[in-house]
Order: C-alpha cells, then structure tokens, then sequence
C-alpha cells in the first residue's frame, strides 16, 4: 500500500516538475486500459484518484490523444468550447505508450486564455516524460496488483455465495420433488395395505404399480442430482467419457449437436487434474447452453506433451471479446474471469476467440502432471 503511494507522490512529482518546466497551472497524468480510465493523478489541489475522477473534458481530450497518438495544443477558447467543463484556460495532451495495452497521456493547463503552449513546451514534455518511462510502468505494474487483489476478493466471495446458492438450489430440489413424492409413496403404501386387507387385489396391484413408478421417477432424479453434484463417470471412465456425457445431454436438453473429438493417447489423470478440467469445461459449454444460440458443438481433448488441450467451438453468435472481458468481473459475470484465474491457478492458460456472428472457440490448456 505504502509503496503505491509513494509511486502516486512520484507521479505527483514529476507533474509537478513538468508544470514548472512549461509555466502551466494544473496538470493531470491518466492511465487508460483500452478506453478504460484505469488510474489518475492530478496536481494543485486535485483530489485523490480514490476521492474523485478528472473533469470529463480531460477524461475525453486525453483518450482522443492517446487514440490518435498525437499530442494536441488548445487555447484556452478552443479548449472551452471542445467540450463542457473546461477551465477557460489552454491545454496541452502528449500521449505516451506503457506496456501492451496500456497506454496514457500527461495533460496540462494553463490559467490564462489567452496563453499558448508551442512546440518548444511539447518538446520538453516529451523528454520529462521519456525519462520517467520507468515510474510510469511501475505504476501501472502497481494499478495491476491492485486491480488484481480487488479481483481475487470479489471472485472468492462470488465462489463462496455461488457455492451456497448451489446448495439451497439442491436442498430445493430434494424438498420439493424427492421428499414430497417420497411422503407420496409412503401413504399410497399404507392404502395398499388396508387394500390387501380388505382383500381387493387388483386395486392394491394398480397402486403398487404406481408406487413402483414414482419411485423410479425419484432414483432418476437423485441420480440426476449426484451426477450434478459430481459425476461418478468422471472417477469410473476419465475425463473425455465424463465431458462426452454432458455434452451428450446437451444434446437432449437444449438441441446442441455436439461431438467429442479426442487426440493422442489419453490415460488416467491425477483426479484433482481431472476435477478441475471437468469444471473448467462444464464452466464454457454452461455458457455456450446459456448466451450462444449455437445449433452445434466441437469439443476436442487433445494430449499436448505435458499439458491437456481442451477446446470448445460453437456456431453460435459470438461476443466481443475485449469488450465482455472489460466489462466482466465488475457485477454479475464472473464465469470467464473465473475460468481465466482457475486455470492460471492450475499452472495453465485459457484462450478465448470469437466474434459477434461468428460463433466462439474456448481453449484451456492446463498441465496434466505436477
Ligand atoms: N459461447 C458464447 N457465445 C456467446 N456469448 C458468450 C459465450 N460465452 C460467453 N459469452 C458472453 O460473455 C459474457 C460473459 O460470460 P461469463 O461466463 O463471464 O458471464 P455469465 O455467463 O454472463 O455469468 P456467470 O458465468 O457469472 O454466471 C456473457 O454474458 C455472454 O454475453
Ligand atoms: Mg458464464
């Protein structure tokens, strides 16, 4: 924590130093993840990234720079009138690239209309801004741990309340199907006795054969329970006759076609590994029944030396990739962030490639060996 803040003080530093160099009056560092305003650090008097968030007329002129990759000078009207809440001042926006996906930009204001930055100003922002190229990727390195903390928090407790929803799903069902028609036999077995007493066979036939049948009704359902809670195939037959049922009963229930398609020799795993593959792929076909529309289904188990391949196509409607990816692990989808951080947990990857209307393709790879 302490060390975060000391990369904020850093931050607040070097605007600082840069606002000296160029004579400006209020100064403003963004970091974007895609379009994401991932962290801030603002100058004079700017309230904490964790107390508020720049003015939007910063927010969008910074991204516009960093889209563009262009740095962009504005007077003080120019500014003003490029969007609301502007500060009647002039700016200037240079844009610098971090790692991969991250990219940010230093904005700085002056206080009077009528000043302008030039060029000479952009140049030195540049080379400020060049030498701190370090600070700056530690900051998003730090920005990453948190995000990632933050993560691991709501995934635990979106685990632990996914579990015991789970659990009263299944206490639900127990009480409401099983318990009840079992409470049903059990009286319809006392009237075929008082039935065989009064000697009237034929009828205490009928409602033995009856019985007979709820009950039956009932061991298919609690067989269906335990296949939920844990499929006793996954223990008896692998992991690709366990994923190849459930993929069989997607096909009854929601009209999937699928097929399994299995590489290479695949031998017994360590359970644990087993469990966990099972999951991770009943996590992707649970979505595939839920968003893909799709009409068919491949999934292949591939053998990859020391890793297991899973992977899982559908012909449905796709997603945006990036887009689900940012916008998942904030409220209520947390399958694939779940997916991702379970098979990383497991010392394996996930691949995820799809487009709307084009259908999706899931592949985990996890190590079948310690
Ligand atoms: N096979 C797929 N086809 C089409 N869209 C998909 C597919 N898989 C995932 N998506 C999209 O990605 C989103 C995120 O999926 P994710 O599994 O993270 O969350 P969820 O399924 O909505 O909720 P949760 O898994 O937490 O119950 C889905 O809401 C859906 O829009
Ligand atoms: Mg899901």
């Amino acid at each position: 924590m302490n060390e975060i803040n000391d990369v904020r003080k850093h931050m607040r530093d070097l605007l600082d130093l840069i606002m000296g160099l160029v004579h400006a009056e209020s100064g403003f560092l963004l970091v974007f993840e895609r379009t994401r305003l991932a962290a801030w650090v603002g100058t004079h008097g700017v309230p904490d990234a964790e107390g508020g968030s720049p003015p939007d007329t910063v927010i969008s002129t910074a991204l516009e720079v960093v889209r563009s990759g262009k740095p962009l000078i504005a007077t003080g009207r120019e500014y003003a009138e490029g969007g609301p809440g502007g500060t009647g001042g002039s700016s200037i926006t240079v844009p610098f690239l971090g790692k991969g996906r991250v990219a940010g930009a230093l904005h700085m204001e002056g206080a009077d209309p009528d000043h302008r930055f030039c060029q000479d100003d952009l140049v030195k922002i540049e080379d400020a801004i060049r030498d701190v190229g370090v600070d700056i990727e530690n900051l998003f390195l730090y920005l990453k741990m948190e995000e990632q903390k933050r993560l691991h928090r709501m995934l635990l407790s979106k685990m632990i309340s996914a579990q015991e929803d789970e659990r009263k799903r299944i206490a639900a069902d127990i009480h409401d199907d099983t318990v009840q028609s079992l409470i049903g036999s059990f009286y319809r077995l006392e009237g075929v006795e008082l039935l065989i007493e009064q000697e009237r066979l034929s009828e205490a036939r009928e409602e033995l054969s009856k019985t007979r049948a709820s009950l039956q009704r009932n061991i298919s359902g609690m067989r269906r329970l335990m296949f939920d809670l844990h499929p006793s195939i996954l223990d008896d037959a692998g992991l690709a006759p366990a994923i190849e049922n459930y993929v069989n009963r997607m096909e009854d229930q929601d009209g999937i076609r699928g097929v399994l398609h299995v590489e290479g020799e695949l031998e017994r795993l360590d359970s644990t590994v087993e469990v966990t593959l099972y999951r991770l792929a009943q996590e992707v076909l649970t979505n595939v029944r839920k968003h893909s529309e799709a009409t068919e289904l491949v999934v292949k188990v591939v053998r990859r030396g020391e890793m297991i391949e899973i992977s899982i196509r559908d012909n449905g409607v796709g997603f945006d990739v990036d887009e689900v990816l940012e916008e998942t692990g904030h409220g209520e989808h947390f399958g694939l962030k779940s997916l991702i951080e379970r098979a990383e947990l497991a010392g394996g990857r996930v691949k995820i490639e799809s487009c709307p209307g084009e259908g999706t393709e899931v592949t985990v790879l996890v190590p079948w060996r310690k």
